[in-house]
């Protein structure tokens, strides 16, 4: 089996020219993972795609051919069939890769490849997110630091040497931002994992260093070694370490939600009571298991999903507004129809940009003292019957512990026509206790998954019989 060894750390903390030189001494590979997202970000300004819309760069994404070669053990990378080994160090490049690496899908694309260059081979790779994401059973994690002054000098030195002609001051504002960026971003960002050895080069010569580094280095391969193969960590599965990659340290359940503003209550109750009145007209409405809503928010609604206009049948009979997920295509309509979507507590979903962002937002809206509304089967059941829940709902209600309240909304026949009859109920709330939520690995997810979608199927099976 290959042997790995990640270095983490903050940009100009030394970690390539370091790592390069453990790499020969040592006949490893070196594996420069900032490489990858550099050429991301080389590829999105080439092609004039904006950097800050997340959903235009996943878009792009499956354009970007990036593949590493080496030539005499020197990597080189290679984008859309071009050498841009030398084009991906300008500063733009720089600040770009710092912006697309917070892109979950960016993340998400470059994961595999990372992975697979690590099984194959015994390497050296440095990135940010190497030890607690990509390779959490490395052999052996460092975690390379250094003050931000002193990494804005070598920076410093190193563009001058090269012509450019950016001054010590805008190297280290760069720093400073670009660490701003790397650990305040949702995803990976930038931190040392807990088995990580932190070493501090502040004052030490690149020699010292790389010394400093081959030592904890042997030393931990050798510790190694002497433990029996029984105690070895198992290799995690693709998929376990794809979640994972969400990074929710950060995501602390919801325990003290601010109360709703009783201003933004009043008005929401005004628009409640209007919209119930149209909503009577349009459709012989029926609303069963009213005294299961709580008076106050920051509960989670899962609901069978049959029409577009659920939110609305969910929201009616809650005091304080609700917020739930919506297509991304929604928020760029009509500038008053946006507002209207986001007053009424739609946020958006960037399709296949992963869910950290979205799982984030779900938890925060909470603690804002809404309810969300999830409609775990995803898409509408044209027939009624309820389909297969998706696990997002279990891992928002295990990450932000709060009471679910299960609701069924029912009519006959595939699309809802003037004076359906609908009918709206909601069941008992379950409780954070009832739901046992053990943790948020797969296994735990899908037993939360399942007493939340029983819950939902005996009240679409209740509605079945009163439609
Ligand atoms: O190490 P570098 O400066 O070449 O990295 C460029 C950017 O890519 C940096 O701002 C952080 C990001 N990056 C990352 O998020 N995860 C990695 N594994 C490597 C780099």
């Amino acid at each position: 089996m290959s042997i790995n060894i990640a270095i983490d750390g903050p940009s100009g903390a030394g970690k390539s020219t370091i790592a390069k030189m453990l790499a020969k001494k040592m006949e490893y590979v070196y594996v420069d993972t900032g490489a990858l997202y550099r050429s991301v970000a080389l590829y999105m300004l080439r092609n004039n795609v904006d950097i800050n819309n997340d959903r235009a760069v996943g878009e792009e994404l499956p354009k970007v051919d990036v593949r590493l070669t080496y030539n005499n053990g020197t990597q080189q990378v290679i984008l859309c069939g071009e050498n841009v080994s030398d084009s991906i160090r300008t500063p733009e490049v720089s600040m770009g890769a710092s912006r697309v690496s917070a892109i979950p899908a960016v993340r998400q694309f470059l994961f595999d490849l990372q992975r697979n260059i690590a099984k194959e081979n015994n390497i050296i790779m440095d990135g940010r997110d190497i030890g607690t994401v990509v390779l959490p059973n490395a052999d052996v994690k460092i975690f390379l630091t250094a003050s931000a002054e002193e990494r804005a000098s070598r920076r410093f030195r190193e563009l001058s040497e090269k012509g450019d002609p950016s001054t010590y001051e805008e190297v280290l504002a760069d720093i400073n931002k670009r660490d701003y960026n790397d650990t305040h971003r949702d995803v990976a960002p930038l931190k040392k994992a807990d088995d990580a050895a932190e070493v501090d080069t502040t004052s030490l010569t690149l020699e010292q260093s790389v010394e400093a580094i081959y030592k904890v280095i042997n030393d931990r391969l050798s510790q190694k070694e002497s433990v029996p193969a029984e105690e070895k960590p198992k290799e995690k599965s693709s998929l376990a370490l794809k979640r994972e990659s969400l990074d929710f340290s950060n995501v602390k359940p919801v325990t003290n939600p601010k109360p709703y503003s009783k201003i933004r209550a009043f008005g929401y109750l005004i628009l409640r009571v209007f919209v119930t009145f149209c909503f009577k007209i349009a459709f012989n409405l029926k609303v069963y298991g009213k005294e299961n809503v709580p008076k106050t928010g920051s509960n989670i609604f899962a609901s069978c999903h049959r029409s577009n206009l659920d939110p609305i049948f969910i929201a009616i009979n809650a005091r304080v507004p609700n917020s739930y997920m919506a297509k991304d295509e929604l928020f760029h309509c009509n500038k008053f129809f946006v507002w209207l979507i986001k007053y009424m507590g739609a946020f958006p979903v960037v399709r296949g940009s992963g869910d950290g962002g979205v799982i984030s937002t779900s938890i925060q809206k909470l603690e804002e003292g809404r309810n969300l509304v999830i409609f775990p089967e995803g898409t509408r059941s044209k027939d009624g019957k309820l389909g297969r829940g998706k696990t997002g709902v279990a891992l928002i209600a295990a990450l932000a512990q709060v009471p679910v309240i299960p609701a069924a909304i029912s009519f006959k026949g595939e699309k809802l026509k003037f004076r359906s009859k609908v009918i709206v109920t909601y069941g008992k709330p379950i409780s954070p206790e009832e739901l046992k939520i053990e943790g948020s690995d797969t296994r735990s997810l899908k037993k939360i998954k399942s007493v939340i979608m029983d819950g939902i199927a005996e009240l679409v099976n209740e509605n079945v019989n009163k439609l």
